[in-house]
């Protein structure tokens, strides 16, 4: 079935029919105030927290899927019937159907009985509040009286709470409504100096603000009562569930076209401000006020989107390329690094497979999130990287997670999980060769927030060294502690207690359980630090670091090594775990990737062995499965991995997250072919011609893709909030096109698959444009063999930093031939 089409000129996947296989949503949002919304309007909005400051309810795990939305009702009030233009909820037959998710905003439009409407969601940049702008256009020959509605359902406190907690909060809820704007104020009169509104920019026929007067006794959001009898009625929400819905009558002449404007926002006020007159009870809107006035003023509304598509265009002009695969072209010009600035924003927090109550920012998520990011906003990278530095604990260890309004570790999930603080290493090297700012080293940050604490940040990179070394494990690989990337490989859990958290449990102390990947992780962040420590000079450090990867080298050459893969780890009990003696979970993904980007095994033939082992046992024509086989029981010495029925999620699916490692992997050796091949298979565009089979998204990388072991083999799941944007990201833009920053220059090393002719791309980087061309003459796959920067020639492939403001012309050309 075809559900729809990519708009790249307009930066537009285009839906063509609401009944799409799942609820394929969007972000509305870049900064602060965020906002999910599906192509049939479902989704819900909040402010910098989607627990503690979630506007709006959204129920997930609903039948259908996807209900609770900004949704508009139109009722034709000359025969009653009504119909929502967004399909959902009413679900009546519509005459025409478009969704268009574009960068940060959705419109959907949608025709019946010759009445058209459009309407238009997005956040002006810079506002803490979303704006619909509805057009109802009358295509009859004849007048139109139509009856237009708007609904939310506010929930403006502790989302966790608002899930469980009714004998309390079925008598809290507050509303106040004056003009067009309904105020949502429950807990303001205690303890919250915040609330919501919702603004309609035309007279009121009338309104509701409870939710089971509008809808009716025992009716649902698909027939609403005043709908249905084409009349809200004027209810006062005390306590149950407050909602917002406005009543505007529109007589529309034929052909006529009328807009109306909804503004949902949320506002604070100063706490010694809360009230006006100051000893009522009364929300002050004093400050709210002009904002609402200049967010319903219809006339404002175009110059703030095109304010908001141009900020995209910016973001999107750091890089653009241009190769032989439209498929590549589009992911890489626009949705993937797209869904890299969503990751950035919301970590792991809210989607419509992530709740927004138990996810705050990942440290392991958020770190490698910035690898992705770092080129677009690099100020706010750099802020993140401090953030995250500063919930790090003076062991060097890692708060697993920390919450996004205080700032502070989550000490509820805990630490402990042995590769979280090596990721930091990633992102600030990756912030540091993005921007050669080696200034934020020196950055006074402290230790698990605690004053006093401060250290330089670049020490805190050299504890994230430390923290590994003095965790090592009989065979001299780092201990997994919790954890490691892999984060259902729980090996000492040893859980046999239902209610238990896999992810906080450790019923062991462990001292045996040893991770492979952890291993070629430290060595790829070790050298990482290697690089920074020279730039500063600091030459005794990198020596220490340098002896410190090669040993590490070394254990993983000694006992990580299985014969033609690499070991996944060793378990609490010290036996080998991803191993051909292991009966199932064989052979692992993840140290595979890993240890070839840490150039193990490159030299003497491992790493080649080992992606010739993915090739063989993991590869699929869907991408590369995480395990195999997978585990068809429950392990109680490996921990959630096996609680995943075989083909699912970490039990050998087509984990989207390491993919990108594997195709990594195969440009180190300089396999073109190959890892151009992975890519092809997990790229959502391409994928978009199955999408009956992968069911997600076709314009974002979903998590997880059923493997081979599943019935659903090919079915994607937990789209958009996962690190595959950014590794994806990494993987085709700085290893198959090779367009790589160093801290020295920018290196051009691509690796491209042999049928390529080469391509071309425009790089902004510090403040210069590259210019680059690539060529690679026929029957040539190889690495660059010829560099001129400037029509000069420069010896090797890294071209020299150019001053800011300067355009700069690279032309490559692959000369050598293949090494295999
Ligand atoms: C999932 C992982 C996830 C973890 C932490 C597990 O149930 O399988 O993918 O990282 O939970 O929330
Ligand atoms: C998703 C988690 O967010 C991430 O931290 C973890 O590395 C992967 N799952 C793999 O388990």
């Amino acid at each position: 079935m075809d559900y729809g089409y990519f708009d790249d000129d307009a930066k537009e996947y285009v839906i063509t029919r609401p009944d799409t296989p799942l609820p394929w949503i969007n972000y509305l949002g870049t900064e602060d105030y965020f906002g999910l919304i599906s192509n049939t309007a479902g989704g819900c909005s909040f402010y910098r927290d989607p627990r503690l400051r979630r506007l709006t309810r959204y129920r997930y795990n609903n039948v259908p899927f996807d209900v609770g939305g900004r949704y508009i009702y139109l009722r034709d009030d000359q025969d009653g019937d009504y119909w929502s233009p967004s399909w959902q909820p009413v679900r009546r037959p519509l005459e025409s159907y478009e969704c268009r998710q574009g960068l940060s905003y959705t419109s959907i439009k949608a025709a019946r009985n010759g009445v058209h409407a459009e309407t238009l969601y997005f956040v002006p940049p810079g506002e803490t509040l979303e704006v619909w702008r509805v057009q109802v256009r009358n295509d009859r020959d004849v007048r139109a009286d139509i009856s237009l509605f708007s609904s939310i359902e506010f929930c403006l406190w502790d989302a966790q709470d608002d899930a469980t907690n009714f004998q309390r909060n079925f008598s809290t809820g507050e509303v106040e409504v004056l003009d067009s704007v309904i105020y949502h104020k429950t807990e303001y009169r205690e303890r919250r100096n915040h609330f919501a509104y919702f603004a309609c920019s035309e007279l009121l026929a009338g309104f509701d603000t409870q939710r089971d007067t509008f809808l009716g006794p025992y009716r649902g959001w698909d027939a609403p009562e005043a709908v249905a009898r084409g009349e809200c009625f004027n209810s006062d929400a005390h306590g149950w569930a407050p909602i917002g819905s406005h009543h505007v009558r529109l007589s529309l002449e034929s052909h006529e076209t009328r807009q109306v404007v909804f503004v949902l926002g949320y506002a604070e006020n100063p706490l010694d401000a809360k009230f006006d007159p100051p000893q009522s009870q009364i929300i002050n809107k004093s400050q709210v006020r002009p904002v609402i006035e200049r967010w319903t003023d219809p006339s404002n509304v175009d110059a703030a989107l095109a304010a908001l598509r141009s900020t995209w265009d910016e973001y999107l002009s750091v890089l653009r390329v241009s190769t032989p695969d439209e498929d590549t072209n589009r992911m890489v010009n626009i949705w993937n690094p797209y869904q890299c600035m969503t990751t950035f924003n919301l970590s792991r927090s809210m989607s419509s497979f992530e709740s927004g109550i138990g996810r705050g920012m990942g440290f392991r998520d958020s770190s490698q999130d910035i690898l992705g990011f770092a080129s677009m906003i690099p100020s706010r990278a750099r802020q993140r990287l401090l953030d995250l530095a500063a919930t790090q604990l003076a062991t060097g260890g890692a708060n697993h997670q920390y919450q996004p309004l205080t700032k502070r570790g989550n000490a509820q999930i805990g630490s402990g999980f042995n590769d979280d603080p090596l990721w930091l290493i990633f992102a600030v090297s990756a912030y540091l060769k993005e921007t050669g700012d080696l200034g934020l080293l020196d950055e006074l940050v402290p230790y698990d927030n605690a004053e006093g604490s401060e250290t330089p940040l670049y020490e805190h990179l050299g504890r994230c060294v430390r923290y590994t070394l003095e965790r090592l494990g009989p065979h001299g690989l780092p201990l997994i502690g919790r954890a490691d990337w892999n984060d259902c490989l729980n090996l000492n859990c040893f859980s046999e207690n239902s209610g238990e958290s896999f992810q906080t449990t450790e019923n062991k102390e462990g001292v045996v359980a040893e991770s492979v990947f952890i291993a070629g992780q430290f060595v790829v962040a070790s050298r990482e630090l290697v690089q920074i420590a020279r730039a500063l000079a600091k030459f005794d450090d990198a020596t220490t670091l340098e002896s410190n990867a090669r040993r590490m080298v070394e254990a993983i050459e000694r006992d990580g090594w299985d014969g033609d893969w690499f070991l996944r780890a060793y378990d609490y009990f010290g036996n080998v775990v991803g191993s051909r003696s292991n009966e199932e979970g064989r052979i692992f993904a993840e140290p595979q990737g890993m240890c070839v980007m840490a150039g193990v095994g490159v030299q003497d033939g491992r790493a080649a062995r080992a992606m010739t082992s993915v090739r063989d046992l993991l590869a699929t024509e869907h991408g590369v499965m995480l395990v195999q086989p997978s585990f068809t029981r429950y392990h109680l010495e490996l921990g959630e991995i096996s609680t995943y029925p075989p083909g699912y999620k970490e039990n050998g699916s087509i984990f989207c997250h390491v993919n990108p490692w594997i195709m990594i992997g195969e440009t180190m050796l300089g396999h073109g072919d190959a890892a151009f091949a992975y890519y092809r298979r997990t790229n959502p565009s391409a994928r978009a011609v199955i999408s009956d089979v992968h069911r997600c998204e076709p314009y974002v990388y979903a998590q997880t893709i059923a493997g081979r072991d599943a019935p659903t083999f090919g079915e994607a799941k937990n789209s958009w909030l996962t690190g595959s944007a950014s590794w994806h990201f990494v993987a085709i833009s700085q290893w198959i096109l090779g367009i790589r920053p160093e801290l020295n220059g920018l290196r051009i090393d691509p690796v491209l698959p042999e049928s390529w002719p080469g391509f071309s791309a425009t790089r902004q980087w510090r403040g210069a444009t590259y210019e680059i061309v690539v060529r690679q003459p026929p029957g040539v796959t190889g690495r660059v063999g010829r560099l001129l920067v400037d029509d000069k020639p420069v010896e090797g492939n890294l071209v020299p930093e150019a001053p800011a403001g300067s355009v700069v012309r690279v032309e490559a050309e692959v000369a050598t031939a293949s090494s295999d």
